[in-house]
């Protein structure tokens, strides 16, 4: 199957795609603009492969989205913008890649009805908002708090009126938190583990105690290869993994996992809007068959030894200008208490 990915250069797409290369025969465009988020080190290794072509575009562009869906049997959707607090600063282009983006690739599949045969659109649980009890159905309404989360949910709804309206076959995947390799460094993981390796605190949000519910990549990718293949057009599927943590305990794991001094963990003021608690409840993807593989301890100690044998590939991220400038307006916009790291 010939499969274009849309940020392909970014965390979960370039898993998605090494995992691709080597268990399955697919053939992979990637299309991806570049962002900052976007790295093209990620796939570096995968240039010469014969089944990947890399083509540098933006979703928003109709022309380049033509191009890339031409002779395309199965789109898996990733591109966006994914950082809350980045949201929170400045939300106009969640709304241009992530409500627009979608919106121009939804148009091309259209386009070339009969020929696509999946359209795996990429969502998140953060389109349901913060679940205080109780796991997140797939039927549950959508409350998101953050632009980011808006925007998600703009683009899900959207996907889901292309079934309804025009048929197109439309799958959509909402993953919880991923963690992993290849995670920019401004997301708390890879924000804790390489703070701490430069012996810089981590600045943990509010009273800590907000729950996300963590999933390892590689399971994430898995699903999401299951979907592309098995998942009911028309249908959401909600990709959980299997520990809800409070971001408290996850600082001390990490820290147990580090070994490194309380006085590394600095408390800042809270994110505004920060939602307390996500979990989802993966039913319909269990009933496809899918079972995480990856127990959390284990991989959050193969991620921390994954980061540190890496200097080479997170060091030049976060001395970035576009990584200082970001937080410079963190620390401008949170009462000067989040210290740039
Ligand atoms: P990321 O920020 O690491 O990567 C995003 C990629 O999209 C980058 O390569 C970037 O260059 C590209 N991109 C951004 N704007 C673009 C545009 N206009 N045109 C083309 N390419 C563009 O993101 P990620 O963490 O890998 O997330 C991938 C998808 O999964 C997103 O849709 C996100 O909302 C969703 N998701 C992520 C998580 C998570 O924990 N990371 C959880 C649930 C859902
Ligand atoms: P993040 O990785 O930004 O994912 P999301 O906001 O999409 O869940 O953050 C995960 C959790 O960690 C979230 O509750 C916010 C919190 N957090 C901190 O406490 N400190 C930080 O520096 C960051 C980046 C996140």
């Amino acid at each position: 199957m010939k499969i274009l990915v849309t940020g392909g250069l970014g965390f979960i797409g370039s898993n998605f795609i090494r995992r691709a290369l080597t268990e399955t025969k697919d053939e992979i465009v990637n299309l991806d603009a570049m962002t900052y988020a976007g790295n093209p080190e990620n796939l570096a290794d995968l240039i010469p492969h014969p089944r990947y072509r890399f083509l540098r575009g933006d979703i928003t562009d109709p022309r380049a989205v033509r191009q890339a869906m031409e002779g395309v049997q199965a789109v898996a959707h990733f591109a966006a913008e994914t950082h809350v607090d980045r949201s929170i600063l400045d939300p106009a282009a969640f709304l241009k890649t992530n409500v627009l983006g979608t919106h121009v690739l939804l148009e091309e599949a259209r386009r070339r009805a009969g020929e696509i045969k999946r359209f795996l659109h990429i969502s998140t649980d953060e389109v349901y908002g913060p679940v205080l009890k109780g796991k997140s159905r797939e039927d549950a309404p959508f409350r998101p708090t953050s632009p980011y989360a808006a925007s998600k949910a703009a683009a899900d709804h959207l996907a889901a009126a292309y079934h309804k309206t025009y048929g197109l076959p439309v799958v959509i995947a909402r993953p919880s938190n991923n963690f992993g390799p290849y995670q920019y460094p401004e997301k708390a993981v890879p924000l804790m583990i390489t703070n701490w390796i430069e012996g810089k605190p981590y600045p943990l949000y509010g009273d800590g105690r907000q729950v996300r519910n963590w999933i390892y990549v590689l399971d994430c990718v898995r699903a999401i290869g299951l979907l592309l293949r098995k998942g009911k057009p028309g249908d959401a599927y909600n990709v959980g993994g299997e520990v809800l943590v409070e971001n408290r305990a996850l600082v001390e794991r990490t820290r147990d996992v580090m070994g490194v001094p309380r006085n590394l963990v600095r408390r800042v003021p809270d994110r505004p809007g920060h939602d307390r608690r996500y979990a989802l409840d993966s039913g319909p993807l269990s009933r496809l068959g899918f079972r995480p593989d990856f127990p959390f301890d284990r991989t959050l100690r193969e991620t921390v030894a994954w980061y540190k044998a890496r200097p080479q590939w997170w060091r030049p991220l976060k001395t970035s200008s576009d990584f200082s400038s970001y937080y410079q307006k963190q620390y401008e916009a949170r009462t000067k208490e989040i210290a740039a790291p």
